[in-house]
């Protein structure tokens, strides 16, 4: 058990959820952050409050719900401030939010989709940096901070049909190598995991982008077999979370049942 802090984004369901209670369940306390709203620019449905409340219901006492859109600096911002505020400093900050659009080529995809894909999977990775990595810095020395990003297997995958996913998944996994070497010597680390085909809302969503009939058409193109569930992903991050990933960091980890061999 520890008592360590975690933040964790895109936190109403699918793999952000699992993670909030995986780590809850270690332990630590959680602010559970998400947009907890539908987006206007997207035909699917996000997390909902309703879901937010259930998680942080499931995941215990020191977990608290903090809404918030990945794309707005001030608002991650307000979210670092008060999990500090309420638990006195910030160990572990886990970007998980993410969108996904396309089904057709890039230069066919409304503007506002492509730019809510970028601007969510990638600035909304950049914005959580911002306002994380200082708050994991002003822990005392000897530090085991830990900035976690969720890029995924389209990071190293050319996916027709998702382009901007893609691009921006691509951006998170140089993002990630580059905070690593950046964070050097600090005792804070910067790691990534590369999930694959994993059973989630934007996985049944994909599956329509591509005109198949659900989310289970993508099992068999991942050497499994099967398609990953939100736990096996939370497991690799809680992994990475913790004291015994120190050896660990500008590592994008891949955890995607052989997807990406
Ligand atoms: N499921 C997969 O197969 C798969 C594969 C590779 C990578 N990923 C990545 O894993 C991460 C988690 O996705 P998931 O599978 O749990 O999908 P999901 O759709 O179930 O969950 C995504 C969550 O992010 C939230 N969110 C969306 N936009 C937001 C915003 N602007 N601000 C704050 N929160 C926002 C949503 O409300 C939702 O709760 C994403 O980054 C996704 O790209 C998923």
């Amino acid at each position: 058990m520890t008592t360590r802090t975690a933040l964790v984004t895109g936190a109403s369901r699918g793999i952000g959820a699992a993670t909030v209670v995986l780590l809850a369940k270690q332990g630590y306390s959680v602010l559970a952050v998400d947009v907890a709203a539908d987006d206007p620019a997207l035909p699917y449905p996000m997390g909902s409050g309703a879901e937010l409340s259930a998680v942080v219901e499931q995941a215990g006492e020191h977990v608290e719900a903090f809404i918030a859109d990945v794309r707005d600096p001030a608002a991650i911002a307000a979210a670092v401030a008060e999990a500090e505020r309420r638990w006195g400093g910030l160990d572990v900050a886990v970007a998980a939010a993410g969108v996904i659009a396309g089904g057709v080529p890039l230069w066919e995809v409304p503007p506002e989709q492509e730019q809510a894909v970028l601007e969510i999977n990638l600035n909304g990775v950049v914005n959580l940096a911002r306002a994380a990595v200082p708050a994991l810095l002003r822990r005392p020395e000897p530090r085991s901070g830990r900035f976690l990003a969720v890029a995924s297997a389209a990071a190293t995958r050319g996916l027709p049909m998702l382009a901007a996913y893609c691009a921006a998944k691509a951006g998170v996994a140089g993002l990630i190598r580059a905070l690593g070497a950046e964070l050097g010597r600090t005792g804070v680390t910067a790691n990534a995991v590369s999930p694959g085909s994993t059973d989630t809302p934007i996985l049944a969503e994909s599956a329509r982008l591509y005109d198949l009939p659900g989310a289970e058409s993508f099992a068999a193109q991942q050497p499994l077999g099967r398609l990953l569930d939100a736990g096996e992903v939370a497991a690799a991050l809680a992994f990475l979370a913790g004291p015994d990933s120190g050896a660990m960091t500008g590592a994008v980890v891949p955890v995607d049942g052989g997807l990406a061999l």
